[in-house]
């Protein structure tokens, strides 16, 4: 798929079908968020590749939405603290790479025809409990991963005249 394509493809999906994601376009999208540039390359993450069939029940604790627990797979972008690029002010880039590195995932799924859902209204208390992650280790974002059940029409976006200012 052209690359303005799958940006324009791109939809939050919150129905899906009962299909698997074949492990080669999982291995796919994984490698395309493995590529994303990071602070000072850093590479402060780690992503979470969850069946949602065997924690489901556990993991409804932490996003109780029907239609999330749907697809067949939900991947859970990590931000490892300790490691993330500090500018000189104190100020950490963590969440800056764990969003690029998320938005490749996210893009390339949609490359290949999946559905995902930028997910941040989770609790990070119960995440951290049921995944076992450590105290350096900071859930940032969530997706399911999976095929669409609908296709969404495109939601609103401020028009660009309103959000550029050239100097
Ligand atoms: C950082 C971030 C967090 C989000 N968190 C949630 C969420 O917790 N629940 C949800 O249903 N959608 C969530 N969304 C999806 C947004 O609501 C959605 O991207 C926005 O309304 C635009 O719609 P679109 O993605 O279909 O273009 C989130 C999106 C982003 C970028």
């Amino acid at each position: 798929m052209e690359f303005y394509e799958v940006i324009k493809k791109r939809r939050s999906i919150r129905k899906y079908q009962d299909k698997p994601v074949e492990e080669d376009k999982l291995q796919r999208i994984l490698e395309a968020a493995r590529l994303a540039p990071s602070a000072a390359n850093h590479q402060p993450w780690e992503f979470v590749v969850i069946k949602t069939e065997k924690i489901k029940k556990e993991f409804k604790k932490a996003y109780d939405r029907e239609w999330f627990w749907q697809a067949p797979l939900v991947i859970c972008a990590c931000g490892l603290k300790n490691e993330a690029w500090k500018r000189f002010d104190g100020k950490s880039y963590l969440d800056v790479d764990i969003a690029i590195a998320m938005d490749h995932l996210i893009l390339a799924a949609t490359a290949e025809g999946l559905g995902t859902c930028w997910i941040a209204a989770f609790n990070p208390y119960e995440v951290k409990r049921i995944l076992g992650l450590s105290d350096d280790m900071e859930p940032i974002v969530l997706t399911p991963l999976g095929y669409p059940a609908v296709s969404p029409q495109p939601t609103y976006r401020k028009p660009l005249k309103e959000i550029v200012r050239r100097l």
